[in-house]
């Protein structure tokens, strides 16, 4: 049976260079699959707003929704190390709220640490959640919770003072006791000196081949979307939403054309209990109709 990795073995992997693998998941058959798939870790990502619940950005995800989603995850992945992002503002107030949400995460979620996105402003918020035994994984580069602050979703790092400036975030994530970082849209040569400088694994996305890890969205990856806006950073291994459609056409034609049920999916009551109830001579003439 797979076991499920902690994160003494994950900072082994960096130290082994073993890539460490992760992918989203948020729900059960997802998670069913990814464990199977034998992922190193699976994120339930606050993508969960994008993707699955229909929003252009991941703000409006709630606290509850995470705490949902988790929770199925955490049953359909039962031996895989799992984390959950922390979503927008339920973290970086104050030190009391980030504790109370993050514990609330961890208990009702089941899952084994909780990611928050941001650098050096948010590091004394790691510190104290570490401090309370919750593994933390942190974000920096482009932090989609704050789109809006970054003008976008664009590569960060490019300017010599933005390269500097993830590299003191890192530095302060790590001091503060983030077990791992990921890197997300970053240059390959800054994602790579971070990783480099760190003793902690960095898990990229769109950050190159420099990481310890890489994180892909499960969405992305299998092209679980209409219509699937294709993107630089992502790999496609499956173009499972083009099938999904076309199977739910083929079944629209079937029930319109009377195709479905056929013979074989439906049940059909024992002679005696029809006798009873149609009488004789009805029940042969419906079995007759039937052939
Ligand atoms: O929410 C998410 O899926 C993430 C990954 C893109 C790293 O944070």
């Amino acid at each position: 049976m797979k076991k499920k990795l902690t994160i003494s073995a994950l900072a082994k992997m960096k130290a082994d260079r073993n890539p460490i693998s992760v992918i989203t998941a948020y729900d059960y058959p997802s998670a069913r699959l990814a464990e199977e798939a034998e992922i190193d870790v699976i994120l339930v990502g606050d993508s969960l707003g994008n993707v699955v619940l229909g929003y252009d950005t991941t703000i409006p995800v709630t606290l509850d929704d995470m705490i949902h989603h988790a929770r199925a995850v955490a049953r359909g992945a039962q031996h895989t190390f799992i984390v959950a992002d922390m979503p927008f503002m339920t973290y970086g107030v104050t030190i009391e709220h980030t504790l109370t949400n993050a514990a609330r995460l961890m208990q009702q979620a089941g899952i084994q640490a909780v990611k928050l996105e941001g650098g050096a402003h948010i590091a004394d918020h790691v510190r104290a959640l570490v401090n309370a035994g919750i593994p933390v994984m942190g974000h920096i580069g482009l932090t989609p919770q704050a789109v809006h602050q970054l003008s976008g979703y664009k590569v960060q790092g490019k300017l010599e003072k933005d390269a500097k400036k993830l590299i003191e975030d890192a530095r302060a994530l790590q001091d503060a006791g983030a077990f791992a970082i990921v890197l997300e849209l970053v240059t390959e040569e800054i994602a790579e000196y971070v990783s480099k400088e760190l003793d902690v694994p960095t898990i990229g996305i769109g950050a190159g081949r420099g990481c310890d890890g890489q994180v892909l969205v499960f969405h992305d990856i299998l092209q679980y979307d209409t219509p699937y806006v294709p993107k630089k950073m992502v790999k496609t291994y499956a173009n499972i939403g083009a099938t999904i459609k076309d199977a739910i056409s083929q079944y629209v034609h079937d029930v319109k054309n009377n195709q479905f049920p056929a013979e074989e999916h439906v049940f059909h009551g024992d002679t005696a209990t029809l006798e009873s109830l149609y009488g004789a001579s009805t029940q042969s003439a419906k079995l007759e109709g039937e052939e």
